[in-house]
């Protein structure tokens, strides 16, 4: 198979949920489709589930939420999905930031009670700010649902996207009954397997003459359906491809993801409609073609312990350019060297196995002996001028306090792995001391929780009272005054940090010639 011929079967995405909309769920419905587990984990219990591949750290399966990232490849009609797991909690966001810019669409999963919350907003707006084409998935129809019209009004109303549903639900709660293809002018009967079954949901297709449909809905479910499908036909606009492609429209699907339903059918569209690897614009106007001879990538995300008995840290990277062969070398232009890639793996979670091969729009991840940083570009031809990554300054601060002090070199250790994947930021690393900051307090309780976990290294946390930070030049620290305390980051970036929002507004007017940064230079 040529290069183009296998870029075009490559879909790199993520799944953007509100938390409990269903997006673990929907993760292991995807991966048993795909054949990656034989299994669903839902059949267990939530704190026991084993086999959801991606929620592989014991801390998030304690509380039950989604709060690394993580990559998964699978295979489904001949096509390779790779999908990135984001952390749907608010207080990650910088992690769900870095791991948008290395996809190529997303799919937003809405649970059909709720409809668009604030998770789903934020989220919503990084994608569009990317310029991705969004899926929508309306989660939950099993469940008592509103008013299909209402949702779709929702997300046009509240996240500016115009709206157009390929598919009709009958029904919602116990009355939900399958779905009508208003394209293809079919009806899908739901056939009510096992909830949270391991396989793909019975299902019968006919017309929306077919005599069943009256037997099988009450009056009222019956007639709101078929008008709806009449109103959505003559009022919705209709689907438009190149609107979806420009992020200006988003198709609607609906089904329920515990119950199998509509999950196939949302994967068929998904990889019909959305975009294989394409040209990424650089920030000097040059470009790069993913069918180009140059091999290039970036890394975005960083991993340590992944598994325990491994103990070693992950590289996890998006290939932008060209094919990944093993063991092939590369320039890392931060280093200045060529390094060679020796042991590239796939992942399902914590299942893992080496790739020999792998080409534009494939995340790989690469054991990563403490050499490679988040935002490294790995390259065999020029150095491609990538948009940054972000990374967001933090506004609560705490001091680290090791309550035993034999453990002194694995704290060490443990800080300087855990700042790399950006898990919190450090601050005068060197200290006795440090200070670590992060955008929400979740991401305090990960560190400390890691900490203990993986370094065996108990902290205390000490709060200090700020509220907000700025990176600055060292030729400005002079002009800070004593109220605001001056740190470096991990690069000896002088960072100042400010007790209140007030005190950043007064120290603004007050400076106007000192340029204060949300990002280190
Ligand atoms: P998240 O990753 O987005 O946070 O959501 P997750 O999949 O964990 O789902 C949140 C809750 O919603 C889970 O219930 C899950 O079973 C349920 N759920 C997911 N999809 C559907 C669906 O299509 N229909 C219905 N009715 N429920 C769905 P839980 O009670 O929190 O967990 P559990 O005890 O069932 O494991």
């Amino acid at each position: 198979m040529s290069l183009p011929e296998k870029i075009a079967q490559r879909r790199a995405f993520a799944i953007i949920a509100h938390p409990d909309a269903g997006k673990t769920t929907m993760t292991e419905k995807l991966l048993l489709y795909g054949g990656a587990i034989h299994l669903a984990g839902h059949v267990r219990a939530k704190k026991d589930r084993k086999s959801t591949r991606s929620d592989w750290m014991s801390m998030e399966q304690e509380r039950g939420i989604s709060i690394s990232t993580a990559a998964m490849q699978f295979e489904y009609n001949g096509f390779v999905m790779n999908l990135l797991d984001t952390p749907g909690h608010q207080d990650f966001s910088e992690d769900t930031y870095r791991t948008l810019m290395a996809v190529d669409s997303a799919v937003m999963l809405l649970d059909g009670s709720r409809g668009v919350e604030p998770q789903t907003i934020k989220l919503f707006h990084i994608c569009r700010e990317r310029g991705i084409p969004i899926f929508t998935f309306i989660n939950k129809m099993d469940m008592p649902a509103k008013n299909p019209f209402e949702l779709i009004d929702e997300v046009e109303k509240v996240l500016g996207i115009s709206a157009v549903p390929l598919t009709w639900p009958m029904g919602s709660g116990k009355d939900f009954r399958g779905f009508y293809d208003l394209e293809k002018d079919e009806v899908h009967l739901f056939e009510k397997s096992e909830k949270g079954g391991a396989y793909a949901a019975p299902e019968s297709v006919s017309g929306l003459h077919d005599p069943r449909l009256s037997e099988i809905m009450d009056e009222y479910t019956y007639n709101f359906f078929m008008e709806g499908v009449e109103i959505a036909k003559e009022v919705l606009p209709p689907f438009d491809r190149e609107k979806f492609l420009n992020g200006e429209q988003t198709p609607v699907l609906f089904g329920s993801a515990i119950t199998n339903f509509g999950v196939a059918h949302m994967l068929h569209r998904f990889i019909e409609l959305a975009p294989p690897p394409g040209e990424i614009l650089l920030n000097n106007g040059k470009s790069i073609h993913p069918e180009s001879s140059d091999f290039s990538a970036f890394v975005f995300k960083l991993q340590a312990n992944m598994n325990k008995q491994h103990r070693d840290r992950v590289a996890f990277v998006r290939i932008t350019s060209g094919t990944f062969e093993r063991g092939m070398t590369v320039k890392v232009p931060r280093l200045n060297k060529e390094v060679k890639l020796t042991s590239p793996v796939s992942f399902f979670g914590q299942e893992r196995s080496t790739i020999d091969i792998a080409v534009a729009g494939d995340i790989i991840g690469l054991i990563n002996p403490g050499i490679y940083r988040i935002g490294d570009i790995l390259t065999t031809g020029e150095i491609p001028d990538f948009r940054p990554l972000p990374r967001f300054a933090p506004d609560i601060f705490s001091r680290i306090v090791l309550t035993d002090t034999s453990r002194q070199k694995h704290y060490r250790k443990g800080i300087q792995e855990l700042a790399e994947e950006g898990v919190v930021q450090v601050f005068n690393v060197s200290d006795q001391n440090p200070i670590v900051g992060a955008v929400g307090q979740l991401q305090f309780e990960v560190f400390q929780f890691r900490l203990e976990d993986e370094y065996g290294v108990p902290v205390r946390l000490e709060p200090l009272g700020f509220e907000a930070s700025r990176w600055i030049k060292k030729e400005d620290v002079e002009k800070v005054g004593r109220f605001d305390k001056i740190v470096h980051d991990d690069a000896g970036n002088p960072v100042i940090l400010f007790e209140t929002q007030y005190r950043l507004n007064s120290f603004m007017a007050n400076n106007p010639d000192v340029e204060l940064r949300e990002h280190p230079p």
